[in-house]
């Protein structure tokens, strides 16, 4: 570990207005929380509209998320905030439709599926590797982009099996772009359960966005379902999840239930992967000794012929990229909903409530981790690590309503990382130094830039 501190927002002032908070929360939700949080086990805001409750004690977030789950269920307004582009999607829904809708997913996500699922995650991976080849001159490189567009090509080849080049995939990756940038307002629709007569946060860019990206999701999923039917789909995610029977009622997804699922799962899939990918990179540029360690477990192994099961073995790639998600985690906060009246510390949690869970303020929290702002991949490998990992860290949620893509997500991102740092060399730019930012996603305000290296030619 060294003393240098990776990039951290700063807090607001302990005490604003709410007219400041509201202002301060649509730019970024990170910057408009006050410092206290991170030593906080549990902070009110009171609002005249909603009062909402951030959680840091991890009995009380492993009640929400593990214990009794079903007490805590998303709100409506989460699923209105997002419903141009999600639908009903699992992300978004409660009870029995959900609990049929994961009965049908998860299937996709285990071991099995994913060690079928890594050849099309290599080959994205190293067409990832190739269009940075070109780059790779020492000028700055917008590092987020590439991320996306390496996370876009894995999620479209190992559900469709189509390249991110596949004109409906681009398409796709395109809108979404246009969506995200004509939604600011986003984190606030999907965080703040604001009365029913304020004017809903959706652009007119931002539904004609996600109205294209679900009719170019439906072409796709109504292509697949033919081929189903004429036995000649691929064997990739798709098909799994449409040809899974609920195996409670026997019925599978309907094409339109799908397209929602699809929707989540480009959206789930490759925003948070690419977050955590990017700043990953950039905590290597930052701290090279790390890098280099990186880059010595990789060669070892031979990057040209790794193959599933040789992951197992990069456990020092994966404990940065575990520490990437710990500093960053992609999914900052999560809300949910009180359906009683509860006794959290010595509060009462009125029915109605918000129940913020933060990833970010628990996973940097000062009375839990050593050195919480440090970037010190090693402790996941000492006890109190390994304590911490137990009580602290959720970058993937937990409980039930964890994410199924979690598995996933640390298939591709290790080897990303692994192919990425075996070809190229990271350095940081001295004048471009990353600000945090909660877009959809945690992202750099104006992006994080590095400079890429040949690592073999540079050594010769
Ligand atoms: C580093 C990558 C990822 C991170 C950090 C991440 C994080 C999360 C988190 C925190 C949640 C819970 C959100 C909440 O409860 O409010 C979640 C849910 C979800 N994620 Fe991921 N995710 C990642 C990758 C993926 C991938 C690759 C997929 C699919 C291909 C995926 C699909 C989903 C879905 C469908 C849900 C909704 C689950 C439900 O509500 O039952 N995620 N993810």
């Amino acid at each position: 570990m060294t003393d240098a501190l990776p990039p951290k927002p700063t807090a607001r002032a302990d005490r604003v207005s709410l007219l400041r908070y509201l202002r301060l929360f649509r730019e970024d939700i990170l910057s408009a929380q006050p410092q206290r949080l991170y030593r906080a086990w549990m902070a009110e805001f009171r609002t005249p509209f909603f009062r909402s409750f951030l959680v840091n004690q991890p009995d009380l977030v492993k009640t929400v998320l593990n214990v009794r789950p079903e007490d805590f269920p998303k709100s409506d307004r989460l699923r209105e905030g997002l419903a141009p582009l999600l639908g009903n999607s699992v992300f978004v829904t409660n009870g029995a439709t959900w609990e049929r809708q994961r009965r049908i997913i998860d299937p996709a996500f285990e071991g099995g599926r994913l060690r079928e699922a890594f050849p099309a995650m290599l080959a994205a991976a190293e067409a990832a590797v190739d269009r940075l080849a070109v780059r790779a001159d020492g000028q700055p490189v917008e590092i987020e982009a590439e991320a996306s567009h390496a996370a876009a090509d894995v999620i479209f080849r190992t559900l469709f099996s189509i390249p991110i080049e596949h004109e409906v995939a681009a398409e796709v990756f395109g809108e979404f772009r246009a969506f995200q940038r004509s939604q600011p307002l986003v984190n606030l629709a999907a965080f703040l359960p604001l009365p029913r007569w304020l004017p809903r946060p959706h652009g007119t860019r931002a539904r004609r966005s996600a109205s294209r990206i679900r009719q170019l999701i439906s072409r796709l999923t109504e292509e697949r379902m033919a081929s189903i039917r004429a036995g000649t789909a691929p064997d990739d995610l798709a098909t799994k999840i449409m040809t899974t029977p609920d195996p409670e009622t026997g019925r599978p997804f309907d094409t339109g239930e799908m397209v929602d699922q699809v929707a989540i799962f480009f959206l789930a899939g490759h925003e948070t992967s690419a977050s955590a990918l990017a700043w990953a990179l950039y905590l290597l540029a930052e701290f090279p000794e790390v890098q280099a360690r990186v880059a010595a477990e990789v060669e070892a192994l031979g990057a040209g012929s790794l193959g599933f099961s040789d992951l197992s073995r990069l456990s020092f790639t994966r404990d940065v990229f575990r520490e990437a998600l710990r500093l960053y985690p992609p999914v900052p906060m999560m809300v949910r909903q009180a359906t009683r009246l509860e006794q959290f510390r010595d509060r009462a949690v009125p029915t109605g409530s918000q129940i913020v869970l933060s990833p970010w303020h628990l996973h940097r929290h000062t009375r839990i981790w050593e050195n919480p702002d440090s970037f010190d991949p090693d402790r996941w490998k000492t006890e109190d690590g390994r304590r911490c990992q137990r009580d602290a860290f959720i970058p993937f949620s937990s409980g039930p309503r964890v994410c199924p893509g979690a598995g996933f997500a640390m298939i591709e991102g290790v080897l990303l990382l692994a192919l990425l740092v075996d070809r190229f060399r990271y350095e940081t730019v001295a004048e471009r130094v990353p600000v945090p930012q909660a877009q959809l996603t945690v992202r750099a305000r104006d992006g994080i830039w590095l400079r890429l290296h040949e690592r073999r030619h540079a050594s010769l």
